[in-house]
């Protein structure tokens, strides 16, 4: 495996072979860092020939010959002439030139790395000559991840940390800054031409350096499942966050997106009780908070939705608390979508309802009824508990057909979907064993989209059978059984 350096290489000789667009675009990469470059070019392309201008640049209008990489410290060979690549890596190897022959690793002293650059931020991916593309293609990934405005906010956090340094504040009061800078909203703001602002906001917290500082809470929504229904604030929340209190059922693959400093704590199994105390977790948040620490409350789909988050909320600001809410996708929409049942539908249901089965949680017998009666479609959340005699009221009150459909698990590999008239729903939920999380949807539109075929389905896509992301989107995912029908 290769040791990643960024070589310095201003003012020192690198030598370019080759012609082509590939030999240019090494020729830029090396004259952007300072480079004092020769470029050896029989027939030099456009793009090669519209460098000549450049005043660290010598072109030679002609073919390599052994003795070029004389004096160099660094060389490309990009002429994709097998004889010519033979001959300057040895050249390179007898001289002690740091050689690359482009797409011979076994002929390279040095890998490039695909490159993302902002300012003074380089971000290189390498795979050690394994395969370009790859590293191209993660390179284009990072390139929509960071932003332009990362290139103006490393400068001014490296002015900061400059002046921090001049007025020598210890290492260990810094760090805080740093971290401040890295969760405010200077890149926004950046981001958005206030670059006024942005100075200003990050002046007050090199100000406060080395002070006590209120931390901050987040009740963030970790959606219902799958880590990649996670918005991209929760994730850098996450990345961010010093403490993360998290409901019992978060995937450990959306807690494994937090820092390996980040203390996790389970709010659910506080004391190893069942379910959590909401007092001894309002008064944790506030504690750790006011101790100065940036928390995370993570809960599962919507944090407002039967959530319990209105009133966690409500306290952190009686505490005099900054706190964000950062909104999730809820369970309410991401079970029956998963599933393939769209709750709104042109001409067939424009209303819809989201309510909780659980008595203890507000559910009532007649407000279940009445709301049945209101709505096109219904989704109770947490049904399983009294599913019998929702199902029960269901059908008093719309009738014995009315399509229904449990689905648990919604979004991870284990999902279930168990699809019959409401009459006979809670005995085949029995029959089919299914189990918590699951949601329930009741209304026409449960029937109203046909069920996919997988076969059909990975065949019209063009993609062999498995392919998740298509599944995801269409229907059941493989693994994912409906029963019931
Ligand atoms: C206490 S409520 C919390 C709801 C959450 N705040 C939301 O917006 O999804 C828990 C209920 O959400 C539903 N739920 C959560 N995750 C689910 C999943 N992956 N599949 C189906 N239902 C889910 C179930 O009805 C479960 O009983």
């Amino acid at each position: 495996m290769g040791y990643p350096v960024t070589l310095q290489l201003r003012g020192r000789r690198c030598t370019v072979l080759g012609e082509g667009k590939l030999a240019a675009e090494k020729a830029q990469g090396l004259l952007h860092a300072g480079a004092h470059l020769t470029v050896i070019a029989a027939t030099p392309c456009a793009e090669l020939e519209a460098l000549r201008a450049e005043p660290e640049l010598t072109l030679l209008r002609r073919g390599y010959v052994p003795g070029d990489l004389a004096g160099s410290f660094l060389a490309i060979d990009a002429s994709g002439d097998q004889e010519v690549n033979r001959l300057s890596f040895a050249e390179a190897e007898e001289r002690g030139v740091l050689i690359n022959v482009v797409d011979q690793p076994e002929r390279c002293d040095f890998y490039a790395p695909a490159l993302v650059r902002r300012g003074p931020l380089s971000v290189a991916v390498s795979t050690d000559g394994e395969s370009p593309f790859l590293a191209g293609a993660l390179r284009a990934r990072l390139e929509r991840t960071i932003g332009d405005e990362w290139g103006p906010f490393t400068s001014l956090v490296g002015g900061v940390r400059r002046r921090l340094r001049e007025r020598g504040v210890p290492i260990a009061e810094q760090t805080p800054v740093y971290r401040r800078l890295l969760r405010s909203e200077i890149r926004d703001l950046l981001r958005d031409g206030h670059t006024a602002e942005a100075r200003y906001a990050a002046a007050a917290m090199e100000s406060a350096a080395g002070r006590p500082r209120t931390g901050t809470v987040a009740l963030v929504g970790a959606g219902p499942g799958d880590p990649s229904l996670l918005t991209l604030a929760a994730r850098e929340l996450l990345a961010e966050a010093d403490t993360v209190y998290h409901d019992s059922l978060i995937d450990p693959r959306t807690l494994a997106l937090c820092s390996p400093h980040t203390r996790l704590v389970d709010a659910g199994k506080r004391g190893g009780r069942a379910s959590a105390d909401q007092g001894w977790i309002t008064a944790q948040l506030i504690e750790a908070a006011g101790a100065g620490e940036d928390v995370v409350r993570l809960k599962g789909g919507d944090p407002f939705v039967f959530g319990r988050g209105g009133e966690e909320l409500t306290a952190l600001r009686r505490a005099g608390l900054e706190v964000m809410v950062v909104p999730g996708v809820s369970s309410a929409l991401a079970a029956p979508a998963a599933a393939g049942i769209p709750v709104t539908l042109r001409g067939l249901a424009s209303s819809l309802a989201v309510l909780t089965g659980s008595e203890r949680d507000g559910s009532s017998p007649e407000r279940l009824e009445a709301i049945a009666r209101a709505v096109d479609t219904l989704v109770v959340l947490m049904p399983l508990g009294n599913l019998e005699r929702i199902c029960a009221r269901l059908v008093t009150a719309i009738g014995p057909d009315r399509p229904a459909a449990l689905v648990a698990s919604a979004t991870l590999r284990t999902e279930r979907v168990v699809r019959a008239p409401i009459a006979r729903l809670a005995r085949a939920a029995a029959e089919a064993g299914i189990t918590s999380p699951a949601t329930l949807v009741v209304g026409e539109v449960v029937d109203a989209i046909p069920l996919q075929q997988v076969g059909e389905l990975a065949a019209s896509a063009g993609a062999g059978p498995g392919t998740h992301d298509v599944m995801a989107v269409a229907g059941p995912r493989p693994g994912i059984e409906e029963v019931g029908r």
